[in-house]
This record gives structure tokens, sequence and C-alpha cells, in this order.
């Protein structure tokens, strides 16, 4: 099935915030915000501002009537600022006029008064000060240090990898509606329409049933509106709340790339131990996290990072801590892989160190370490139905590891300005929030009398295909005509207290509670048909709509009949269903735990070939044998391995997001900060999903056992970075490995003439 919006989003129908016809009345909403990073005894002054004609009211601080407070797992992020400044970008005021234009014309006006601080702006920095969000986390397994003296060979290194910004199409946004008896409508570009609901319910002292939140679809949100999709709608919620008439509020692009958190860059250092047979037995990193100003979502991304800090490899002896560190940038916040792409880059590091001086390939320390059936992942979880080595060596059959090695040999020792490089790169994910009580989901199923169905579940259509694919469990469940179904808007009163479309369990958790209301109905149904046809109900089958009896006999009685008759006999045609990950647990005083359903798989191959004049590179291929479970809908699950993957090459190799020691975001245009385009991505990418038993395949925990897709494959991403300082390895043995993400041309070329210039 193709995604189901696909004809309307080329035909430009599908709706977003700024397609909604607004209502007579509508004011509109724009966001003055600090132009500094750190500072206190602010005073505002929107006098002049508020004498523009047009405009209807300039709102700060004083004027939220509950709690100015917006913090999801802190306490600690005010929804405007009080008395101190913490980030260039830190909302301050609301202007609300008569037209977006007046608003931006009266927000020049707007004057403000402070004493300046000194301002912090990396995690290092954060650290020596002692600037931290929340106590450091540690988890650990063995005894490194007693193993690290017992190894053959140690090595130990710095590494960076740099921000993400998410450049969803669709900038942050809200319409905001007063209803009757003081009630808010919010139309959110939001991942967490529950997570929108409470905030704006607390920011206005309401209590959570006053507030509804509506969410048709974003055009992206990356992770980048889990949380901070927030602000907006409480800022249109505050000025609706006051002036009784809609406000409509949506960020531009340059005030979206100012204002909103990224992908937290970490400053680690890590320290491995090998065997003289390449088995790693101890393996030690410090995380620093760059939280920005607020926790935001920090701690649990802080997490994550631990979680997958040993990506696909069992090692016995490890022990990671994590420092989320406070900064003067705006907060940091989710972005697809949630902390797990920035562990699993230094243990990559740590693996092509030890490599580089051990003078041999990283993937034979890579393949000597995958992850076998029952080992013990370093948090307690025993690794079952592990995939690691299946997708490795069915990726070796294809592309032959050692053939290709020799290949790019006799490549390089040919061309003297043209060298290639690869990489491999296995992964391995888990799949659940890491916070075990968000791991549970709604849906509300009404099946008309007419035979057609309206779904409403929790899950939040981001371009995933989310929707698509619950169309599909209800349309194979009910077995009727796609036709007949219809997706509902994400909406707090029809699903409520949702956890957000995150994680890449959505399908899993919003799927497995439709697939309960639809087997619930299917049950009730089963027994109409029976009583109407005279027969036991275990004889009744729905099939292709209509009633089949005794092993598939169709009957004269067809879907829309049946439904009538069920309507007309008194039997409810509405269900909820409701789903809860079984067996998952974490015990954060011991750090041990079964935290993921289960864990997804795969292996890529990436090859480069970079120009050894300019320093340029392209991607030439990207082989992957991805684990998909038994996929229910491959055409999607495709889409999300190739978009995942030009994200995570993206973030290693170009995507360089820049602050200046005032905190001032440099990179602030499309212009001084390049995403992947056509010309970019890899010139040849070649998924294979895994199948190794089609009966075995796949995993009950996954919804129709097909595996999440959304996050994992980005970090075959992380590849690339290697790949490339293979290929400058090969031009420039002097070149000394640094862990420094993203490989960009100009560290390229500097990297390429290294011995050069020190000499
Ligand atoms: N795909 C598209 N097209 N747009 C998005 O915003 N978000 C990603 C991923 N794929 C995203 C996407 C992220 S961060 C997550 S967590 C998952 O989708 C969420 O959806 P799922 O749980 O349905 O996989
Ligand atoms: N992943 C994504 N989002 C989340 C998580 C997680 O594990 N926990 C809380 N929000
Ligand atoms: Mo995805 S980072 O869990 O929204």
């Amino acid at each position: 099935m193709k995604n189901i919006d696909a004809n309307g989003h080329v035909r430009g129908e599908s709706l977003f915030i700024d397609d909604i016809l607004i209502k007579q009345h509508t004011l509109h909403a724009v966001v003055y915000s600090s132009p500094v990073a750190h500072a206190k005894d602010l005073i505002i002054d929107v006098s002049k501002a508020e004498k523009i004609a047009g405009v209807e009211r300039v709102f700060t601080a004083k004027d939220i009537p509950g709690d100015n407070e917006i913090g999801g797992i802190l306490l600690d992020e005010p929804l405007l600022a009080e008395d101190e400044l913490h980030f260039q970008g830190q909302p301050i005021a609301i202007v609300v006029a008569e037209s977006d234009f007046i608003a931006r014309q009266a927000r020049a006006l707007i004057e403000i008064s402070y004493s300046e601080l000194p301002i912090i702006t990396t995690a290092k920095q954060a650290k020596e000060q002692g600037s931290f969000i929340n106590p450091a986390r540690s988890f650990s397994m063995g005894d490194v240090q007693k193993s690290f003296d017992e190894c053959d060979y140690v090595f130990e290194d710095d590494t960076f990898s740099n921000g993400q910004e998410h450049l969803y199409l669709e900038t942050q946004g809200s319409y905001a509606e007063k209803m009757e008896n003081g009630c808010i409508k919010l139309m959110s570009s939001t991942q967490g329409p529950t997570v929108v609901q409470r905030i704006a319910a607390r920011v206005l002292g309401l209590a959570m049933h006053k507030i509804e939140v509506d969410v048709t679809r974003l055009g992206g949100g990356f992770g980048g509106k889990e949380d901070q999709a927030t602000p907006w709608a409480c800022m249109a919620a505050l000025a609706t709340y006051h002036l009784n008439t809609p406000v409509k509020l949506i960020l531009d692009r340059h005030d979206d790339l100012k204002m909103t958190g990224k992908r937290h860059p970490y400053e680690s250092h890590f320290k491995i131990g090998l065997d003289k047979d390449l088995k790693i037995r101890a393996f030690e990193v410090e995380f620093l996290q760059n939280s920005g100003a607020a926790a935001d979502l920090s701690p649990a991304i802080a997490e994550r990072t631990l979680f997958h800090a040993t990506n696909a490899y069992f090692i016995p002896n490890v022990k990671t801590t994590v420092h989320s560190c406070k900064t003067n940038l705006p907060p940091n916040t989710a972005f697809r892989g949630f902390g797990g792409p920035q562990g699993k880059y230094v243990i990559e590091s740590a693996i092509a160190k030890a490599a580089d001086q051990l003078k041999i390939p990283a993937w034979h320390i890579q393949k000597a370490n995958l992850l076998k059936e029952n080992d013990e992942f370093y948090y307690g979880q025993i690794a079952e139905k592990v995939e690691s080595i299946n997708t490795w060596k069915k990726l070796n059959k294809k592309i032959n590891i050692n053939r290709l090695e020799e290949n790019i040999k006799v490549f390089n020792d040919n061309n003297s300005l043209l060298k290639k490089g690869m990489a491999l790169m296995p992964i391995c994910f888990g799949i659940s929030f890491t916070n075990t009580p968000m791991n549970h989901a709604r849906a509300l199923v009404h099946i008309y009398q007419d035979g057609s169905v309206g779904i409403s579940t929790g899950a939040v259509e981001m371009g995933q295909s989310v929707n698509t694919k619950m169309l599909q469990i209800a349309a194979q469940t009910f077995s009727i005509d796609p036709e007949l179904i219809k997706l509902e808007t994400t909406n707090t009163t029809r699903v409520a207290n949702t956890s957000p479309t995150a994680a890449s369990a959505t399908a899993d958790l919003n799927g497995k509670a439709l697939l309960k209301a639809c087997n619930a109905l299917v049950d009730r149904l089963r027994h109409v048909a029976a009583d109407e046809l005279s027969v036991g109900v275990d004889t009744i089958e729905l099939n292709d709509g209509w009633v089949h009896v005794n092993n598939n006999k169709q009957t004269e009685l067809d879907w829309k009949n049946l439904v009538f008759k069920a309507f007309w006999k008194r039997v409810c045609l509405t269900e909820n269903g409701h789903y809860a990950t079984p067996t998952i647990k974490f015990d954060k005083s011991k750090e041990k735990g079964h935290p993921f359903a289960y864990h997804v798989y795969g292996t890529a191959c990436i090859q480069t070939t970079i120009d050894c004049l300019r320093g340029t590179y392209e991607v030439d291929s990207v082989d992957i044998v991805h684990d998909f479970g038994k996929s229910m809908n491959i055409g999607v699950d495709l889409g999300q391995v190739e978009g995942a993957l030009a994200q995570g090459i993206g973030w290693m190799t170009m995507e360089e997001i820049a602050y200046n020691d005032e905190g001032r975001l440099l990179s602030n245009t499309l212009s001084t900060y390049k995403i992947p385009d056509v010309f970019s991505i890899a010139k040849e990418i070649n998924v294979q999903p895994l199948v190794i038993d089609a009966e075995k395949q796949g995993n009950d925990m996954a919804i129709f056992k097909s595996k999440a897709v959304g996050e994992p494959p980005l970090m075959y991403g992380i590849g690339v970075y290697f790949a490339i300082a293979n290929a400058i390895k090969a031009f420039n043995p002097n070149y000394q490995l640094k862990f420094h993400s993203p490989i960009t041309p100009e560290k390229v070329l500097m990297g390429l003439y290294e011995k050069q210039k020190s000499e």
C-alpha cells in the first residue's frame, strides 16, 4: 500500500498549520527573543511597540495566569523570560497584531535592558565550572579498571560530535481558538499532543479538559517537535486566552533556527582495551552532553546514549558516565536516534583508533565483537533473536568485504589524486521508550452504520507513514477495502494521555492498541453473523468484505449488511483498545533491567572516493542488510531507511552547527548550514531486508512482526565518517585519525596535507 498521503502531498492538498483557513478576527503573533546569551536584571519596555497601529497587545511573563514553566522532565524552563536570560533566542515577549507584518515591525521597537553575565557555550567549559542540568549518571558491568590492567592493548582519545538542525520543512507553529466555557482549542504541529495539552493547561492555570489539541499531520518532526512544539502552542493559547480571538503563531525559518534546540553536541573521552585476538575486554567512556540552557529532554537523551554506548558489540567490562552540561545555548532536544547516535559514534571512534594503532582494518575488530545470542547488554538485558552476525554475513555474501578491500587497494595504488575508502557499520537499537511508564497507547475505532470506519489513535503522522500502517492494520483485521477506512486527526479529546510520537515505537504501541480494538469488534460482528446465519460462531470468518462459514465458504452476507444488522441489533460498533508493552522494566537504582521490547539490527558497508586536490568527496555506495523483521510495508520502510541514512550522512559529513563565543548561532541560514541534497547523497543505495526464516523472522513484540524502523538506520551514516577517514589515510599515511565530526571537505583537505603543514 502506498502512503495514503501521497496524492494529497503531490497535489498540495494536504493540510498543515499554515493551510488552516483562518477565522474572522484572527490575530497574528510573533516572538521577541533575547539578543544575549546570559544576563540578569531584565527590564522590558514594550510601550513603543504597543503604540503601532494594528498592534493589539504585547504579552510578557507577567501576563501568564498559571505557572510560567514549560519543563517536562525538570521544572527549569520559563515560557517567557522573567528576570534572567539564558540563551540567545530565548522568548521574552509575544507581539500580537492584525498582521504578521505589523507584528514584526512592532517587535523591532521593543526595548530591554539587562546586566550581562559570563557565557558558557561548550560542554567542557560547563563541566569545568560545575554547570550541570542534573547529577551525572553511570552504567557499568564487570570491572573495567582490573580489566584494563590485563588487556594486551589499551587506547584512549577524545571525540566530538556536533549538533544537528532538524530542518523539518514545516516550521514550528500553532493556531489557537477560544471555545465556549473558557476552553481553548489548539491546532499544533507537535509530536506530543498530550504534552502540549498538559503544559498549556499549566501555563494558563486551567484543567487539562479545558484544552483540546488537534494534529492533522506534521511537515516533519524528527524529534524537534517532541517537546519543542509546546512553547509556540502555549504562546498562541496565552494570547487567545486574553484576547478572545483566534491567534496564529508560526515561526519563520530564521526564528525557528535561532530559537529552537538541536541534536546535542557531545564531547567525550574513551578508553578501550583489547586482547591479541581483537576481543574488546574493557571500554570506558565519559560523555559530556551539551544540553543547552534547560533540561528539555536531555536527561532521557543522556540515558539512551548510555544504553547504546556499546552499539552492536558484546563487551564484558564497561563503565560509562554521562554529564548533562548546562550551557547558554538553546536547550538541545530529541533528534532521530535520541542520543543513541552520539553513543555509537564514540565506540566506533574507539574501534577505529585501536585499528589504526594496530594497523589493521577496523572491521576486523567490529566483526570479532558482534553480539551473539544470550549475550548480556551491559544494562542487564539478555540479547535475544540477535541478528548482528546474520546481517553481517548476508552483507558480506553480497559485497565480499575482502575482495572489496583488494579492489580499493588496487584503485588507490593506481590513482594519485583520487582515493577510495570503505567502512562497515553495524547497528543495534533498542525499541521502547527508555522511560518504561511511557510505553502504552490507545486507539478508538468507530464502525459507522454504513460500514465505513473511522480510526483515532495517539499516533501523529509526520511523514513516517504511521497512518498508512494504522489503516493497513484495520483493513487487514476487518478484511475490508481500505477505501472504507479513514484516519482521523490525532486529537486529545478522542485519544487521551498519549505518549509522544517518538522512539520509533509509534506503530508498535498504537498499532497494537488498534489491533486489540479491531479484534474486539470482529468478535462482536462474528456473533451477529452466527446469529443471522444460524451457524456456530466458531465457523464464521470475515474475508474480503464477505462473511464466510465452514472453512471459507462465502455466504450472502457482506460487511456492509453485517454492520447494519449489528447496528439494528443495538450492538456497540465502537471500541477503545489499550496496549501497554509487557515484560519491560528498568531499575534506575541499579541501572539494570530489560528496558527494550526488542532490538533492531543491521549492517552497512560504505564506500567513498575523495578528491585529494580539493578535499571533496562522494559517497559511492551504501550497501545495507537491514532487519525489518517481517515488514508490513516494505515501500514505506525502505523510504525510512533511505531518509534516515541521508540524515545520518548529513550529520557526519556536512551539517556544521556553529555558535560563536557569545552564544550566537552563526549557521543561521540555509546558505551557512548545508544539509544533504541529491548531489551529496550516496550514488548507490542498496537496502536488502534480512530474511532468515520466514516463519521465525520478526518479533511478536512488533506489530505484525514488522519491526520499528524510524530511527535505527540513521546510524548507518556514522560509517561514512570512517570511510572518508580511511580514504584520507590512503593518501596521507601520516594522517592522525581525528574524531571530530562532521568531517567536512575543509577538514578532509587539512587531513590530506597534515604532515606537510607541520613540517
Ligand atoms: N520520517 C519522516 N518522514 N518524518 C519525520 O519527522 N521522524 C523520525 C522517524 N521518521 C520522522 C521520520 C523519528 S525521530 C522518529 S522517533 C520516528 O519516525 C517516529 O515515528 P514512528 O515511531 O512511527 O517510527
Ligand atoms: N525515545 C524518544 N523519545 C523519548 C524517549 C525515548 O526513549 N523517552 C522519552 N522520550
Ligand atoms: Mo524521535 S527523536 O524519538 O522523535
